[in-house]
């Protein structure tokens, strides 16, 4: 039950659990990646690749890329990316058939990659995993700076169906402030090219709770978003992390920020209503009219992704694995020098292991932040016992927080729009005592 306190709404952004600060280097022997893939099922899987390179390293990011990589060096990652995607081929074996629902790639920025290089990066995925990246939904990450003609027709023309750029801002002087240094007239021009494509989905990112912004300035950044009626819209609240651009300079979080936030949160989330969007989490909204053609969120929600590049996660039921991590730009450069040098990527070095409780956890996690809500008996069905007996504590407090819903069909657990407000603040809640006193452990290096 209550404890009386109401916690802090801006804790963490739950996109994958465990947070990858859980993983763990894996005891030797590492586990082979035939044994973890043998029994798994392998009829929908997603494929991730992660190109770990930008044009600038934006203040307020701590995502695992550089900037100012050489030609060679993008050559070497691509290398490495095949042999890796050749072993990862290789352990699925041919016992099962091999299929893939969808893919991504993410970063960084995909498209540094020239279009000579993303066309490379198609081949292989085709070529080494099987993968038709025309016949599933294929999301690409892009930044205003790269999105260039050629790069995105040749996206197009391999089957990327959503393009989602970082905007961040369209007032000059919030980037500036969150030193993302970018011209409107070049954002907007981009925007052109993307729209120009024909892909269906345009995703726009955008960012709340820089310093200097205003609802007034706010609302200007979403009415020239919402100028594009893109498909989908991510409002994303700033945080500020250890090691980051922003982080060496800004005091730490404060109450006052975090109820500036909450305040910009409501006042975005109410005028994307207003203009014919739904909303599909705390970050995603969705324009209600715009056909549905992929998952809501291909950051990894379920088992079977198969995650290539040094960024990247890979789930099992069993095991959740990557590489080394880091924010601080010499660790990154060294993790990514070690993985194009790798030969042999047949077994997981780095994970954390999920047993049955933690795949409750994360079950109900996942389905509770979204704003359809979780059906208890999908929950019932898949662990055979009730998520208010596993919970009892966690949602018994969520209920008298006032953030779930009262007036929810029978059978649904749902957020209340106060409690998806929180959902960062409400996920970290669920994190099980051994997850959390791994990532309390975790040093950001
Ligand atoms: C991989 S980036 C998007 C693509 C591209 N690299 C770009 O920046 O244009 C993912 C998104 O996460 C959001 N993001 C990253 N770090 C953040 C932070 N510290 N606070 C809030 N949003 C953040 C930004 O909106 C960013 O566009
Ligand atoms: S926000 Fe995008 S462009 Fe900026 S550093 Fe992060 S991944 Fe790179």
């Amino acid at each position: 039950m209550s404890d009386g306190t109401t916690p802090r709404p801006y804790r963490s952004y739950v996109y994958a659990y465990p947070h990858k600060t859980a993983y763990r280097p894996l005891p030797a022997p590492a586990p082979s990646l035939a044994a973890l893939w043998r029994d798994e099922p392998k009829d929908a899987l997603s494929l991730y690749a992660h190109i770990p390179f930008c044009e600038v390293r934006c203040g307020f990011c701590n995502l695992f890329t550089r900037i100012g990589a050489p030609d060679e060096l993008t050559t070497r990652y691509l290398d490495a990316l095949d042999r890796q995607a050749a072993a990862v081929r290789e352990a699925l074996g041919d016992r099962d058939p091999v299929r893939f629902a969808t893919a991504a790639f993410g970063g960084g920025t995909p498209t540094f990659l020239t279009a000579a290089e993303l066309e490379r990066l198609c081949d292989i995925a085709e070529k080494r995993t099987g993968v038709d990246l025309r016949a599933v939904p294929l999301s690409v990450e892009t930044s205003p700076a790269t999105a260039t003609a050629d790069r995105l027709a040749l996206l197009a023309e391999r089957g990327a169906t959503r393009l989602s750029i970082g905007v961040q801002s369209f007032v000059e002087a919030e980037a500036r402030a969150a030193v993302r240094p970018q011209r409107r007239a070049d954002v907007e021009s981009a925007l052109g090219r993307i729209r120009d494509t024909g892909v269906p989905v345009l995703n726009i990112d955008l960012i709340y709770g820089i310093d200097g912004q205003t609802e007034e300035t706010w609302r200007s950044s979403l009415d020239a978003a919402l100028a594009w009626r893109p498909e989908e819209l991510y409002l994303y609240p700033l945080y500020v992390r250890p090691l980051t651009g922003l982080g060496r300079i800004s005091p730490a979080a404060d109450r006052e920020w975090d109820e500036r936030r909450l305040r910009l949160y409501r006042y975005g989330r109410d005028r994307l209503l207003d203009h014919g969007y739904e909303q599909v989490s705390m970050r995603m909204f969705r324009r209600t009219d715009a056909a549905p053609l992929g998952p809501d969120d291909y950051a990894c929600q379920t088992d079977g992704m198969i995650g290539l590049g040094c960024g990247a996660r890979s789930y099992t039921s069993a095991l959740h694995y990557s590489f080394d991590y880091a924010v601080d730009m010499r660790e990154i450069r060294s993790i990514i020098d070690a993985y194009t040098e790798t030969e042999d990527f047949s077994r997981a070095e780095v994970g954390r292991w999920v047993d049955a409780g933690e795949a409750r956890r994360r079950h109900l996690l996942q389905s509770l932040l979204q704003a359809a809500g979780m059906p208890v008996a999908g929950y019932e069905e898949r662990f055979g016992s009730s998520p208010f007996a596993d919970f009892p504590g966690e949602l018994g407090r969520f209920e008298s927080l006032g953030w779930l819903d009262e007036g929810a069909p029978e059978g649904l657990l749902r957020l209340s729009p106060e409690g998806l407000a929180h959902s960062d603040g409400l996920g970290p809640e669920l994190f099980s005592p051994s997850v959390r006193a791994a990532m309390a452990a975790y040093e950001p290096k």
